[in-house]
């Protein structure tokens, strides 16, 4: 909380300088007066040598990385995710795409006729595309005239590839010391550091899917996208922080974030399983209560609750039709009492076999089963609603229509619609990550090479006769394609 004496340092500039100030300043010696006017502005108007707090209403002082100038070379999910998020966060967000083709994904699993899909225009909200061939002579020219604008390059190529195209780190910080190269690969320095990688393939390497899924069934994938928007998100962290450093080192450095890595660090807690087994059954996994012995690797665990307070999917009323009729139940200790209650079972919160949680452990699907009997009778948003009273941690399983078509999540901003020219309308993720400050305004995804002359003109300062050169060279069109022999 501010303090008083904080809270007289915020005040508007014309109240920086008090009366009896000026009178003082008069009393003074020349020498000192001259010294005064030598002090940085922002140190004579806080005292702290903090710049100075403005004095606008929230969330109109602009936004947080307002300024922030990303040369955007992503394509598919990973760096798109993590460029858009820099993008709502108010950063101007240049996407190079190649000419006549851009990002893969712009015709991938499309769902209108001739238009970006849905993958493209989901990812690459509030950014501004540039078409250049980056292996034309012309084009290498623009991209250096690029390097040296922008604060941030983002790319998540195969390895080799944006060395391939003459953009190596020695180029790049020679070119613009300050500028921070962000990029995401499949694996870190290892035996596969050179292998494409696509989503599953990190689930799958990082240790989610050997823990996903039930025991008696083979590894599953996740439909949350840990892989590629999760190690976006892990990019974004490097470079704000990145940017953070630059403002006392003034120089620019590598940030790079490996898919394999990224889903490590989301299933942290299966790697703290993997160690408690040199110390014993994990006494929370359904598979103890079984009988069932543990081997060597942490298990999957199907629905059980990764932390220490049990918990399952349980069926509601309609399961047998409806495929998301089900509720999240977590019988957290604290409320034991209240869930015996509401279930029907009073005597448990005295019976020694399930009064303490480690009584309850060994007893975990005879307890869950009682508990479904009861969800059963009730629809998911009823249950809750009652749990909910009691504080027992619970949520409905809500599919994506219900997620699509919830009104609270409109009113936040985390489901926006947005009018696109040639598609039409199409739901979006805002910014899940609000700041009070730097309210995210979701644009719509732009055109392939919709804002290359505006770009060439405005960011780059090219003239008119430039940018007929431009385009005469080649550089913007799409690359020959050589005839089979
Ligand atoms: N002008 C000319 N060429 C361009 C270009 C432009 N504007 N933009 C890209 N290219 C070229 C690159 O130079 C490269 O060519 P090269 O291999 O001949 O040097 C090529 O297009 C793109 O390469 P690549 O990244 O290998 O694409 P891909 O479609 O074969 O592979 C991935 C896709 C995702 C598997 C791969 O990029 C990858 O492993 N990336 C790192 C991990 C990752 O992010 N994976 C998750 C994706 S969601």
């Amino acid at each position: 909380m501010a303090t008083k004496k904080a809270k007289a340092k915020s005040k508007p500039r014309t109240n920086a300088k008090p009366a009896t100030k000026k009178s003082a300043v008069k009393k003074s010696a020349k020498k000192v007066v001259q010294f005064q006017a030598k002090k940085p502005a922002a140190k004579s108007a806080n005292g702290s040598g903090l710049p100075r707090p403005n004095t606008k209403p929230w969330g109109q002082a602009g936004l947080a990385l307002q300024g922030v100038k990303i040369l955007d070379f992503t394509h598919v999910q990973s760096g798109p995710t993590c460029t858009q998020l820099l993008a709502y966060m108010g950063a101007d967000v240049i996407k190079v795409e190649r000419p006549g083709v851009g990002d893969i994904t712009r015709t991938q699993l499309r769902d209108v006729k001739g238009q970006d899909s849905l993958y493209f225009t989901m990812l690459n909200g509030s950014k501004r595309s540039i078409t250049i061939d980056s292996k034309n002579a012309k084009g290498k020219e623009i991209l250096e005239r690029l390097v040296k604008h922008c604060d941030v390059l983002v790319e998540n190529f195969a390895p080799g590839a944006l060395d391939r195209m003459g953009l190596t780190w020695d180029y790049i910080n020679k070119t613009n010391p300050r500028m921070i190269v962000a990029s995401v690969k499949g694996f870190g320095p290892g035996p596969y550091e050179d292998c494409k990688v696509y989503e599953n393939v990190a689930q799958c390497t990082g240790g989610s899917a050997s823990t996903t899924g039930f025991r008696d069934g083979p590894p599953l994938v996740t439909g949350a996208q840990i892989g590629d928007s999760g190690t976006g998100l892990h990019l974004a962290l490097g470079i704000v922080t990145a940017l953070y450093q630059r403002t006392h080192s003034g120089q620019g450095q590598r940030v790079t974030a490996a898919m394999q890595d990224g889903v490590l660090n989301l299933c942290r807690v299966k790697l703290r399983d993997q160690q408690r087994l040199d110390h014993g059954p994990l006494k929370e996994y359904s598979q103890f209560g079984e009988g069932v012995p543990f081997g060597d690797a942490t298990p999957r665990a199907g629905n059980d609750s990764g932390g220490g307070q049990p918990g399952r999917i349980l069926k509601c009323k309609g399961w047998e039709t409806d495929p998301n009729a089900y509720i999240y139940f977590i019988t957290q200790a604290p409320v034991w009492e209240k869930i015996c209650d509401v279930i029907g079972e009073p005597t448990w919160k005295t019976h020694p076999d399930y009064a303490k949680p480690p009584a309850r452990l060994p007893r975990l699907n005879e307890i869950f089963a009682r508990i479904e009997q009861w969800t059963m009778t009730k629809t998911k948003f009823e249950a809750m609603e009652v749990l909910n009273k009691d504080d027992v941690p619970c949520g409905p399983i809500l599919s994506m229509k219900e997620l699509a078509e919830d009104q609270s999540l409109r009113a936040t901003g985390t489901i926006v619609e947005v009018d696109h020219p040639e598609r039409g309308k199409y739901l979006s993720v805002g910014n899940p990550i609000k700041l009070s400050d730097s309210p995210s305004e979701v644009k719509r995804s732009p055109l392939l090479g919709e804002h290359t002359d505006e770009i060439l003109r405005q960011v780059l300062g090219f003239s008119d006769h430039q940018v007929k050169e431009i385009h005469d060279s080649g550089a913007l069109d799409p690359p020959q394609k050589v005839a089979a022999e």
